[in-house]
């Protein structure tokens, strides 16, 4: 069970914005959730939430295409962004889209964490390890989660999760901390509540 303290009681929807500027003021806490189209953002925030529409989620890819503030227990934000590697949107806007994340990521100074989402069905895709690199040159505190634990078998996760970790080993002396998901079974509520409530008493 949840320790009480750790839990989400209250939960709202605060807004939707574009860029940076137009996001909520830079006071409270927050951990935002990334990843490629489709991987199971908007899911993962209502799993941990326990709000199954809070954040609109689809089978289409590119559901999310703002970033989304999630007021929680009145003291923490929960940030749903857009996913990358969308394929069916212009380059233009694309590009558009990828500046906005990134100076959000880049220059949000109330990002505690970021929680980088890994579809642990498939092998490593170079855009989440360039990803992931990236935000390694910039020093931004990230977790990984591999999401849609539920779709896979354990030998076929490990062997994907084991692929994954080679991969990023060849840019990273230290791996990552990494969490397993699913937002069906509601895996990795407690390690993610408690990875955000650790950054928070850290602080
Ligand atoms: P974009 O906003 O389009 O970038 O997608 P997203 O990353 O927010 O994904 P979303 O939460 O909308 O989920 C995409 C699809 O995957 C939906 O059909 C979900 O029902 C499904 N899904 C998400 N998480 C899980 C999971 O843990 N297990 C299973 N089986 N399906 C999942
Ligand atoms: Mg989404």
């Amino acid at each position: 069970m949840t320790d009480q303290k750790f839990d989400v009681k209250e939960s709202k929807f605060i807004s939707s914005s574009p860029a940076l500027k137009g996001c909520p003021p830079p006071i409270e806490p927050e951990f935002a959730f990334i990843g490629r189209s489709n991987v199971g953002k908007s899911s993962l925030i209502n799993m941990l939430t326990n709000k199954k529409g809070l954040a609109k989620t689809s089978s289409t890819p590119g559901k999310t295409r703002l970033i989304n503030h999630f007021l929680i227990n009145n003291k923490w934000y929960l940030v749903d962004l857009p996913g990358y590697g969308y394929a069916k949107v212009s380059k233009d806007q694309r590009s558009e889209f990828q500046k906005s994340i990134l100076e959000y990521i880049g220059k949000r100074d109330t990002l505690y964490c970021l929680f980088v989402l890994i579809d642990c069905r498939v092998p490593p895709q170079d855009v989440d390890i360039k990803f992931i690199n990236w935000l390694g040159e910039g020093e931004a505190p990230f977790v990984i989660v591999f999401t849609k634990t539920d779709k896979i078998s354990q030998t076929e996760l490990t062997k994907n999760v084991d692929d994954f970790k080679s991969k990023l080993s060849e840019s990273w002396d230290e791996l990552p901390q990494v969490i397993y998901s699913s937002a069906v079974k509601k895996l990795g509520r407690n390690e993610i509540l408690g990875s955000i409530y650790g950054a928070m008493k850290a602080d």
